[in-house]
């Protein structure tokens, strides 16, 4: 049975039981302690907890899941998915143990005529938690399962929470029964690669506090219902299903290994060592292309740092097995084609993956090589010296210069027999990640540490936002920190950070710069430069007292600097409509990946599935901004659902975190986007945008930077000014200057050129009456003279050579000097008859050169040297004459 059928079927069968279909949620999710979504459950986290109540009694979801816990299992076992699709239903207060247990046999005992997936009764195994008498009884009379086949097990294997304070329960789990021919006798306690779990049923009802049921200590509560949160594996269901030996040879995985194939010319199924390489290939090319899909790219961090770590080891896996091509882009295409049917966006979102998978791997392979030579030099010097462990600092050398996450260092390491030292790996790390937040932190939000902002907010609530509509008003301080230190007052001159029970200040957030402004008191001014916000729903004011003494408590009119805010505004709708631009040119694939809103200039960054933007289509989306701008569209923001959100198209930013509702800027069917920051009226308020420049900042993503507003104006009649300038100068029209400027720079070449040939004329015409000067030495010509004035270097030589020849066929010697300043050079050339009498030019030079403290050399015909003291060149002449006669 195919996975899509596997995940119809049990979407069907629970739609039929009267739970709602819920789609996937993205596999990020606004959980600050999930780095990706790993449970169908995570999106209904708020309805179990009771914090909002659920919209439907039952649900039922496909829900994609990624857990990279245990990656280095991948390959090696028989079940382990990076990526995985969690089948589940759940029940918000509705049905409870006896309902999840008999939903759940009915479709997998269910023929598969009758619609179910058809395992055979007997081959089921099922756990419970430890004194589970209810659900053991509930196994009997539903499915009338014999005791021997259920087990208990403690709370590490049969209780489940998310690892996290939060919603957990005692659960129970399906396993199937592969066979003797798998392993040992004795159900799921003694062995599950034979007994293989298919499905978790938890009973959600208890909520967990810092420490975890699973290792014995009791729930802190429980939660407002009984609830049930299940789980089954799909990919599970269909090896199963599908006859295979393994997770990696399912219908939508195995693909890629044929692929593989292809590229390495190797088979799998041949070599155990290869076949890892295969599998890993496979499944981490799946699981790398629906996380670009969900907006992630590679980074050395968080997510970013999963996902780089994921595509270099396909990368390297590849390498290992012969290929040397660049393979992510075709991988990822397979894994296109199996997963479209589901997820169309991998569709649609084609582009923009292909052009994140091309940068790393192109990025990846530079490092290889180099990070390789390190690798292998550090492996040496650590075997010969009898080591064992390779320096920490060898492997944050990699990390550091080379891109090599630790893990790869790590993997490499071992296959060279070697460990790491990962203590001073991490020991080094540490330092760089506390400067570069000690860096950043005195940048932004003083020195205050997490928990005091938390606990404001615990205390006070969040901070209410009124600047959507209000640029000024009147609130009360409920927080004041001077060092990052809860103060009762501060006087003039210090700096602090104050937070308001509402506020019209902007805080910096989603490209858009923070408001500055004053919080004004009776006695007291306190300026503000800055507005961040260090804990989501707080926003904390920071900047210098100036007048008086502030105190907690204390009433104050909060005044937004309102021509700051207006210039942001209208680079922040700008950069809304430079989005829209580039988008409306280049395509979907053009994603936005970071921007700016400042005043009077916005910066614009998106992934570019084509390189550089040509100018010409650069200047086609600028003019395009501008007749909009001109068109004078009215700029809507407006609360709605996410739902409503997506049904209206409205561009969001991947990796971001939306809520149920969420703010859509509107501007008509030119541009509606989601967004948190305020904007303009309407777009004629922004006046003029003016691109500045587009270029790469790396993996694959473009910067276009633009004035706005009177700032372009500004700029646009500086340049004016300055070609009007010109145009005086050179006495031409404006649009003359390129051709005017060309022309000029033509004749400054020519002008160049002969003028050149005029000095090398002029040095040439010296050579006649150098040679008719020569004196009579023995019967050997001797030229040997100061150059005329400003000819050195190669002109020195080439004058040389033709005195030379115009000695003829007699034995002649030509030395010329050219001295300047504290140097001298000097060439010496000879004729054949002179070098037939064993006149040799490098021989001559030692003869002369002390005179002029210098030394050369060169062959019989010509030679060259130089020195450092030109008064004695009459000298050296002299020496040349006797050296001659002797
Ligand atoms: N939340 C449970 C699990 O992840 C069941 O869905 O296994």
């Amino acid at each position: 049975m195919q996975t899509h059928e596997i995940t119809r079927r049990f979407t069907d069968h629970f739609v039929a039981a009267g739970h709602t279909k819920v789609s996937s949620a993205s596999l990020i999710l606004d959980d600050p302690n999930l780095l990706f979504v790993n449970a169908g459950m995570v999106q209904f986290k708020p309805y179990f907890l009771g914090e909002v109540p659920p919209p439907y009694a039952r649900a039922t979801s496909i829900q994609k899941c990624v857990r990279t816990g245990d990656i280095d299992e991948v390959g090696r076992t028989t079940r382990h998915n990076t990526f995985f699709q969690m089948a589940g239903n759940f029940s918000f207060g509705d049905y409870f143990k006896a309902g999840a247990i008999e939903h759940a046999w009915n479709l997998i005992t269910s023929s598969q005529d009758a619609g179910g997936y058809g395992f055979e009764p007997d081959r089921i195994w099922v756990t419970v938690y430890r004194d589970d008498d209810e659900a053991i009884e509930l196994w009997r009379k539903i499915a009338g399962l014999p005791l021997e086949r259920i087990q208990r097990r403690g709370g590490k294997d049969n209780y489940w929470d998310m690892g996290v304070p939060g919603p957990g329960g005692p659960s129970s789990e399906i396993y199937y029964d592969r066979g003797p021919e798998h392993g040992r006798e004795g159900g799921p306690e003694a062995d599950e690669d034979r007994y293989l779990e298919i499905w978790n049923l938890v009973f959600m009802q208890d909520v967990r506090g810092e420490l975890s049921p699973k290792d014995g200590h009791p729930p802190i509560g429980t939660l407002p219902h009984k609830n049930i949160d299940t789980g089954m594996g799909v990919e599970r269901v269909a090896y199963l299903l599908q006859g295979v030996d393994n997770v990696y040879e399912t219908d939508l995985v195995r693909p890629v290994i044929t692929r593989a194939e292809e590229f390495s010319g190797r088979r799998y199924g041949v070599d155990a060592t290869d076949d890892v390489r295969f599998r890993v290939i496979a499944d981490h090319a799946r699981s790398g292309v629906m996380i670009i899909g969900d907006g992630v790219t590679p980074s050395n961090e968080g997510r970013g740092y999963v996902l780089r770590r994921l595509l270099r080891r396909i990368v390297r896996s590849s390498r290992l097995l012969g290929v040397n091509e660049p393979v992510l882009r075709s991988f990822a295409e397979v894994v296109r084609d199996e997963m479209a049917p589901t997820y169309p966006e991998l569709v649609s979102g084609f582009e923009r993956i292909s052009a994140v998978v091309e940068a790393e791997e192109e990025a990846f392979l530079a490092t290889l090589s180099a990070g390789s030579r390190i690798f292998d030099t550090a492996v040496a010097e650590t075997k010969s010296s009898g080591g064992l462990v390779l320096p920490g600092d060898r492997a944050f050398q990699l990390h550091d210069t080379y891109g090599f996450p630790i893990d790869l260092t790590l993997e490499m390491a071992s296959e060279a027999g070697l460990e790491v030292d990962q203590d001073r790996f991490r020991a080094l790390m540490n330092e760089q990640r506390s400067r570069a937040k000690a860096d950043a932190a005195t940048r932004k939000v003083g020195h205050g540490d997490g928990s005091i902002y938390r606990t404001v907010l615990d205390t006070h609530g969040v901070t209410e936002f009124l600047g959507y509509t209000d640029l000024s008003a009147e609130a009360t301080i409920v927080g004041l920190l001077v060092d990052g230190v809860p103060v009762a007052a501060a006087r003039e001159g210090e700096h602090v950070e104050v937070v308001l029970d509402r506020t019209p200040f902007y805080a910096e957030a989603g490209g858009q710069q923070a408001d500055t402004g004053e919080l004004r008191g009776a006695s007291f001014t306190v300026r503000v430069d800055d507005v961040q916000s260090p804990v989501a729903g707080l926003r904390v004011h920071r900047g210098v007292v100036v007048a008086g003494e502030v105190s907690l408590d204390a009433a104050v009119v909060a005044e937004v600097d309102r021509s700051r805010r207006a210039s942001v505004s209208r680079a922040h709708t700008a950069t809304h409509l430079v989005h829209a631009g580039v988008r409306g040119a280049l395509g979907t694939a053009a994603a936005q990946a970071g921007s700016l809103n400042a005043p009077g200039r916005l910066r614009f960054d998106f992934t570019s599935p084509t390189g550089a933007v040509q100018p010409a289509a650069l200047a086609e989306i600028e003019d395009e901004v501008n007749t909009v701008l001109q068109q004078n569209r009215e700029v809507e923001a407006y609360e709605t659902t996410m739902d409503e959100a997506k049904r209206l198209g409205a561009m969001m930013l991947f990796g971001e975190k939306y809520g149920d509702r969420v703010r859509v800027v509107d501007m008509g069917d030119y541009s509606r986007e989601l967004c948190g920051g305020t904007h303009v009226g309407r777009t004629g308020e922004i006046g003029m945008i003016k691109v500045l420049s587009e270029a790469s900042i790396g993996s694959g993503v473009r910067r276009v930077e633009a004035l706005v507003g009177l700032d372009a104006f500004r700029h646009l009649s500086k340049e004016h000014l300055l070609v009007s300038t010109l145009a005086d100068q050179l006495k031409a029209r404006p649009e003359e200057l390129p051709e005017r400027i060309n022309g000029l720079i033509e004749r400054l070449r020519t002008a160049e050129r002969d003028l050149e040939k005029v000095r090398a004329d002029a040095v040439l015409a010296s050579a006649g009456a150098l040679a008719a000067g020569a004196e009579d030495i023995d019967g050997v010509s001797l030229v040997a003279v100061a150059a005329p004035d400003g000819v050195n270097g190669n002109d020195l030589r080439a004058l040389a050579s033709d005195v030379r020849g115009r000695l003829g066929s007699q034995p002649g010697v030509v030395a010329l000097f050219s001295g300047d300043g504290e140097k001298v050079s000097f060439v010496v050339a000879t004729t054949a008859a002179a070098r037939d009498r064993g006149l040799a030019a490098g021989a001559l030079i030692p003869t002369f050169a002390p005179a002029v403290g210098g030394r050369g050399g060169g062959k019989a015909d010509l030679a060259q040297g130089g020195g450092t003291d030109p008064a004695g060149i009459p000298d050296a002449v002299r020496a040349l004459r006797s050296a001659l006669r002797n």
